[in-house]
């Protein structure tokens, strides 16, 4: 019997546990055991941390949120440092994944992760070891595949949000800003607040100006509508400005903030009441969308398939409407950002949208 592993790594999101139940049933349909390690590549050390994932584990899992086999964007196996700075896994860290991974006849290994967990991914297959990526992201950002999984849900949630945010704007005919996630590109903000009604949404690749924004608003007022809502990127950053990070209390830096900021901003302008609500860690949470399951599980059937295929170095990839696959050294480091001449940009304006530029 072969035996192949895999893992879920870097922030939790929508469907990762489609893609284990799929790769599980792909798996034991050819008559191969399947060890989940556990907490992403942590699971690889110390002679391993995993269970046995088979049908009747991974059974009923697939409407359930974040990942069965638990994850951290932290630890020791970390390559990459938001968009940029890539560091190397320390060779003792491969070496001991390594003696693992022997030690278990392990003959295949499935990452499923974003651009910082795939960068490992590519590492321990320079490294010599036979990974398989699968993409995962709610931010959408990568550019070798045409969506990633937790994108749609996180959508769904921010639409979901807008439509409450609504009524309480306006009855109290108030400026409602929505602070939503997306460091470097503002799918998340574009599509849900799209979906939402929003009237401004403001993303990282179309720096905002904040007069602009407030005359959005004035310009509505005069037409009668006294409530606005404004969809902000927690990326995103005025044409003079820059992105607001923090530190949290584990001294990480971490964007947030910009939400308040063009909320106070607007209030000041415009001399409207003015709220703000930041949506956070809820877009990433809870059942994934039909969608996001329908392609967690295809993710999943591919990602054995590559390894039958003896694909090792390659990554699954959605492109025009099939499941396919790229190697996974074309596809990490390259983010697919929202175009501000985009179609999708532009039918956003026709229907009344500002982006504050
Ligand atoms: O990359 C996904 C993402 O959800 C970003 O949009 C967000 O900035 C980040 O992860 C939050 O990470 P953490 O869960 O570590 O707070």
């Amino acid at each position: 019997m072969k035996r192949i592993g895999i893992l879920t790594s870097g922030g939790d999101c929508p469907g990762l546990n489609a893609v284990l139940r799929g790769a599980v049933r792909a798996a034991s349909s050819l008559g191969w055991e399947v060890l989940g390690f556990l907490d992403g590549y942590e699971g690889l050390l110390n002679g391993g941390d995993y269970v046995v994932l088979d049908r009747k584990i991974t059974t009923g899992i697939m409407a359930q949120g974040g990942t069965i086999l638990g994850t951290t964007n932290k630890g020791h196996f970390v390559a990459k440092v938001g968009a940029g700075d890539k560091m190397a896994v320390p060779a003792a860290v491969i070496e001991e994944s390594r003696a693992t991974l022997a030690k278990l006849g392990v003959e295949g290994l499935i990452c499923v992760g974003g651009d910082g967990s795939l960068t490992t991914a590519l590492q321990l297959c320079e490294a010599g070891f036979k990974t398989i990526g699968v993409p995962k992201s709610i931010d959408n950002d990568l550019e070798a595949t045409a969506t990633t999984f937790g994108f749609d849900s996180a959508v769904a949630c921010v639409s979901d949000c807008l439509d409450r945010l609504h009524t309480t704007a306006e009855s109290h005919k108030r400026v409602m800003v929505s602070e939503v996630m997306g460091r470097h590109a503002g799918w998340i903000a574009l599509h849900g607040g799209l979906a939402g009604g929003a009237s401004i949404i403001l993303i990282p690749e179309i720096p905002f100006d904040l007069d602009k924004v407030a005359e959005a608003i004035m310009r509505r007022e005069e037409a009668g509508l006294k409530s606005t809502q404004v969809v902000v990127a927690e990326g995103a950053r005025p044409k003079d400005g820059r992105q607001m990070l923090h530190v949290t209390g584990s001294g990480e830096y971490k964007l947030g903030g910009m939400g308040e900021q063009v909320a106070k901003e607007i209030a000041k302008r415009t001399g409207k009441e003015t709220r703000t609500c930041v949506l956070g860690h809820i877009q990433r949470c809870g059942a994934p969308t039909v969608k996001d399951r329908i392609l967690g599980t295809q993710f999943g059937v591919k990602a054995v398939e590559l390894i039958q295929q003896g694909k090792f170095g390659h990554m699954v990839s959605y492109q025009n409407f099939e499941v396919t696959d790229v190697s996974i050294a074309e596809a990490v480091h390259r983010l697919r950002l929202v175009k501000p001449d985009s179609q999708m940009v532009q039918m956003a304006r026709a229907v009344g949208i500002s982006f504050g530029d």
